[in-house]
């Protein structure tokens, strides 16, 4: 079998449930489960190195093993299909042309830890894809995959579409969990984990869109063919990369995980750099990352390794910069984003992530000062881990990186006022 599982199955077109039991053994994973015990299920998800693909690597079947095994209260497994960290946009293309592999995901992951009730949380701008998820469960429901006693097994499982309303918090899990029940889009004190208290006070799994859809391929095939697709220890199964900026083919492209490095992946995938240009700048993982410099590309694409460089690969989601883009005006428009997005129930990030953005603003327009540069270090320091969700971790990284990196970029603004050349 191909080292990929999705890409051949993107196409112009949405994929109906025909497509799917034809051409990607629809739905046999579920019949599968149906004759698993839940147990099985979890071991399998464990020994395939599953990682949530959410942004956190969290592995799943670990995620999945602490729902209780009894509770007073339904469970719930929510979908995260927010996918509102800038760079991003994998899940819109699962969601567009194999619906019902996540359908098939959800399923499985509700045999698993005993739920009945599924939500897709998706982002609000995401109107087509609302659209075909739901006419994907219609044809779910008739074929008799969702619903009562599916498949004659006795499980029930129902699944519904709930949009959001545009706000990047709402991709928090927690701050999901709440917009899911009517309230406002805010970060929960945590623990409780949604593992013990999550949708409507019940065990809840959150996961991933692209977590979910590698759900059918694992029954299918087995956690140790999913796990030996990685070629590195910790990470299973293939990854989906959002390129984007200034590469000549942006778009998703689908690796075994751990199979290339940045340099490869801008290369070989993206087709280079836009207008045959020097590499700047790489955020590696969605505008949370911190960002790399052109010397720090040949560090294999995945999870440890670019830890260990001190950033991080999130979303899967590759922004390239060119030397003729400004790095200040870069992160002065990330930062401008996260003050948009906090929620501001924390001090350190409400206030915090303004501070930042008017400083780099102050700097872009000539009225920086020397002090200016430690003054940001400080900021992010104070934010950073000092809030309760990773909102804040998000604003404050991507600034101390850009200015650790880039700092003759910021002194040249400081210096020479606001028409300072720092494109080269
Ligand atoms: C501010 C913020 C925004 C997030 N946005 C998303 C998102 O849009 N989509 C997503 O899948 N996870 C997002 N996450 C991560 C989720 O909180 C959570 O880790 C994820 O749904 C877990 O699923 P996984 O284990 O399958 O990755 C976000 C986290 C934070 C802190």
């Amino acid at each position: 079998m191909s080292e990929t599982l999705y890409i051949q199955h993107f196409n112009e077109q949405a994929r109906p449930l025909s497509y799917y039991l034809e051409k990607m053994a629809g739905y046999s994973a579920l019949k599968k489960a149906l004759g698993m015990s839940a147990d099985d299920i979890i071991t399998e998800v464990k020994k395939s190195n599953l990682r949530g693909r959410g942004g956190a690597g969290f592995p799943t079947g670990m995620k999945w093993g602490f729902i209780p095994k009894q509770s007073s209260k339904p469970k719930y497994v929510v979908c995260n299909a927010d996918e509102s960290e800038p760079g991003t946009f994998k899940d819109r293309d699962l969601m567009r042309y194999t619906p019902h592999l996540l359908i098939e995901g959800m399923l499985i992951a509700g045999h698993a830890i005993g739920s009945s009730i599924g939500y897709i949380y998706i982002r609000g701008e995401y109107t087509r894809e609302a659209k075909l998820l739901n006419a994907a469960i219609e044809e779910a429901y008739k074929a008799g995959y969702l619903g009562k006693n599916i498949l004659g097994s006795g499980f029930n499982f129902d699944l519904t579409v709930h949009r959001g309303a545009g706000a990047y918090i709402c991709g928090e899990e927690t701050g999901l969990l709440n917009s899911l029940e009517g309230r406002r889009g805010e970060p929960r004190v945590k623990p409780p984990f949604p593992a013990q208290a999550g949708a409507f006070g019940g065990p809840t799994v959150v996961n991933n869109v692209e977590t979910l859809t590698n759900i059918p391929f694992i029954l299918n095939n087995g956690g140790d063919w999913f796990a030996k697709l990685g070629k590195l220890e910790k990470s299973g199964g293939t990854r989906l990369i959002s390129i984007s900026g200034h590469v000549k083919k942006p778009g998703v492209y689908e690796i075994a995980a751990g199979s290339m490095t940045i340099r490869q992946i801008i290369d070989q995938l993206g087709g280079g750099i836009l207008g045959d240009k020097k590499l700047k700048a790489v955020i590696p993982g969605g505008s949370s990352a911190p960002v790399l410099t052109a010397d720090e590309i040949d560090v294999v694409y995945d999870i440890e390794p670019l830890m260990k460089i001190g950033t991080m690969m999130g979303s899967a989601a590759m922004m390239v910069v060119s030397e003729d883009y400004c790095v200040v005006r870069l992160i002065q428009r990330i930062t401008k984003f996260y003050e948009h997005e906090s929620c501001g129930q924390c001090t350190p990030c409400r206030e915090g992530c303004k501070w930042m953005e008017d400083v780099i603003h102050r700097i872009l327009e000539g009225h920086g000062r020397e002090q200016d540069l430690n003054l940001l270090l400080n900021i992010a320091d104070n934010i950073s881990g000092k809030t309760l969700c990773a909102l804040g971790d998000a604003a404050a990284g991507p600034v101390t990186s850009f200015v650790k990196k880039f700092r003759a970029d910021f002194e040249a603004y400081i210096r020479s006022g606001k028409n300072a050349q720092v494109h080269h």
